[in-house]
């Protein structure tokens, strides 16, 4: 029963492009999934349901990862109304604000982590081509319901690039994991800091920072596994004497 539902959620997930695995087991050096952010679970929670926006996926990654959350938006923003149509993508209309002085400022910074997040749609299935009811190629799975007749094509392919504030550029998921894996110390710095919130039950004061940096140093020189953050976190102060 356990396999089958398990199976029953890789063939929601998976698409023609990305059969489902046998079993689970470590993801091939090739797969687009491996690590928090290409989790369904994550993947959902920053779409609306409907259609996926690289600026709440980037929010999340900026605030959630890096541990630097974006400030939040100017009041009379207009909100992006997608094309359901399928003729311009989403990242076609966002590239317009971007390129606006105004909302560069924190847009160009927020939104391209996420590019690379494209590759995923509102559930987290791995996608090559966005969806669309108006123009396009007849998708092997069209019919989203035979009784509401409603239908999809495929609409305009995928362009999970991008490139950061730092000029680093990727190509698509895999790519953008390692230039943010190689910032190892931001994301153990980001990451000790929940973990210390979650298990002092407040936000980290002004006085905590000298030792979430101790914390962070000590992990660091042991290669800077999760096993090994937690364990420092334990048996330090900050925690011992909350
Ligand atoms: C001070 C930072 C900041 C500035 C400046 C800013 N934004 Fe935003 N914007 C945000 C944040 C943060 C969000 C919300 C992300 C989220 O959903 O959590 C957002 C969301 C949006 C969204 C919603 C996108 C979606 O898919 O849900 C649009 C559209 C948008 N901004 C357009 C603009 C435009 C156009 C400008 C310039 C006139 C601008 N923003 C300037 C920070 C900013």
């Amino acid at each position: 029963m356990r396999g089958l539902s398990i199976w029953a959620f890789c063939a929601v997930l998976c698409t023609a492009a990305e059969p489902p695995p046998a079993k689970l087991k470590p993801s091939a050096p090739d797969c687009p999934r491996g690590g928090f952010i290409t989790q369904a679970a994550i993947l959902k929670i920053t779409a609306n349901g409907t259609t996926t926006s690289p600026v709440p996926r980037g929010a999340f990654v900026q605030d959630r990862i890096f541990g630097q959350p974006p400030e939040p938006p100017p009041p009379n923003v207009a909100a992006v109304e997608p094309d359901v149509r399928g003729a311009t993508t989403i990242r076609e209309l966002l590239d317009k604000h971007r390129n606006n002085i105004a909302c560069a400022g924190c847009h160009a910074k927020m939104d391209p982590p996420s590019f690379a997040l494209e590759s995923f749609d509102v559930i987290g299935g791995f996608r090559t081509r966005y969806r669309s009811i108006g123009e396009g190629d007849p998708a092997p799975r069209g019919a989203i319901d035979p009784f509401i007749g409603i239908s999809f094509k495929l609409g305009p392919p995928v362009d999970a690039s991008g490139a950061l504030l730092s000029e680093q550029k990727f190509s698509g998921i895999r790519e953008f994991q390692a230039i943010a894996a190689a910032n190892s110390e931001l994301l153990l710095k980001n990451l000790a800091q929940q973990f210390a919130i979650y298990a002092i039950g407040h936000d980290i004061a002004f006085n905590d920072r000298d030792q979430i940096a101790g914390i962070v140093a000590r992990s660091h020189k042991q290669g800077g596994g999760i096993r090994t953050l937690i364990h420092e976190l334990t048996q330090s102060p900050l925690f011992q004497t909350r």
